[in-house]
């Protein structure tokens, strides 16, 4: 059973249409890359998978719960990092992740148990204690990476989850989420070609709120899809779809 499947999903903004028409399923043991320029409709298409954001029209079901009408069901199941940083700047990570758990319905040793582990995991120690306000952007990205992963759930969904680390700690989140990827079904979000090569098994090219090719890596590249020519290089894709020739190939700049 897929535990993630999205139908005929479409979110409008006013007349501007953010996501239009996407359809796709993930299943357990897969990272999925969501490549796509700024703009593109990653972050709104993860707000209403996460039933943060109520569709237009469409529907999302993880682990077989509707994510509208089964909301509680649904939410336990998934672990999200939002876009940006975390919304208490006043607490210490400590108290965050303390809360979070309450809010997870975790409580005493079940608590403490899942805060040392994902303090553990995206190695949190140093500034447990200090104000997230005061955290630099790499920190504060893995006190929101602690808090995704907190309950261990089934499916994850992390928005541009290596957005302002440094090397050594995108190449660490980077690792974490292949580590965890056997047992789940993961989800990022990324403008990086680099990453979705580095930890994905499945990437969706994104633009304009529509999908523009779905395909996994094989020994020669990445088949892009039926209607792709096969085997596709991703960065020609990727680069034809978000921008012009002299684009850099690798990243891909805001719009
Ligand atoms: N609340 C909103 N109201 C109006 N437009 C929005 C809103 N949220 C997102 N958008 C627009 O929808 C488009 C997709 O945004 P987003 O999903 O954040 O893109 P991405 O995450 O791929 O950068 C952008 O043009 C953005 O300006
Ligand atoms: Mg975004």
């Amino acid at each position: 059973m897929a535990m993630i499947v999205i139908e005929s999903l479409v979110k409008r903004f006013g007349a501007f249409t953010a996501v239009d028409d996407v359809s796709f399923a993930v299943e357990r043991g897969t990272v999925l890359g969501f490549l796509g320029p700024n703009g593109a409709g990653k972050s709104t298409t993860m707000k209403m998978l996460t039933g943060f954001l109520a569709p237009t029209a469409g529907r999302v079901r993880v682990c077989g719960f509707d994510v509208e009408t089964r909301p509680l069901e649904a939410r336990r199941r998934i672990g999200y990092l939002p876009e940006g940083a975390p919304t208490y700047p006043d607490m210490t990570p400590a108290g965050f992740l303390g809360f979070a758990a309450a809010a997870r319905g975790l409580r005493g040793a079940a608590a403490r148990t899942a805060i040392d582990r994902a303090v553990d995991l995206v190695e949190l120690k140093p500034v447990l204690h200090q104000p997230i306000e005061t955290l630099s952007k790499g920190f504060k990205r893995r006190v929101g990476l602690a808090q995704a992963i907190l309950h261990d759930p089934d499916v994850l969904v992390l928005d541009e989850p290596t957005d302002g680390l440094d090397p050594n700690q995108k190449h660490q989140v980077r690792a974490l989420i292949r580590s965890m990827a056997t047992e789940k079904a993961i989800v990022i979000s990324t403008h990086i070609l680099e990453e979705v090569e580095a930890v994905c098994t499945r990437a969706i090219v994104i633009g304009h709120g529509r999908i523009l090719a779905d395909g996994e890596p094989t020994g020669h590249g990445w088949r892009l899809g039926p209607h792709m020519a096969a085997p596709g290089r991703l960065d020609d894709v990727f680069r034809s779809i978000t921008l012009g020739a002299g684009a850099p190939a690798r990243e891909v700049l805001p719009c």
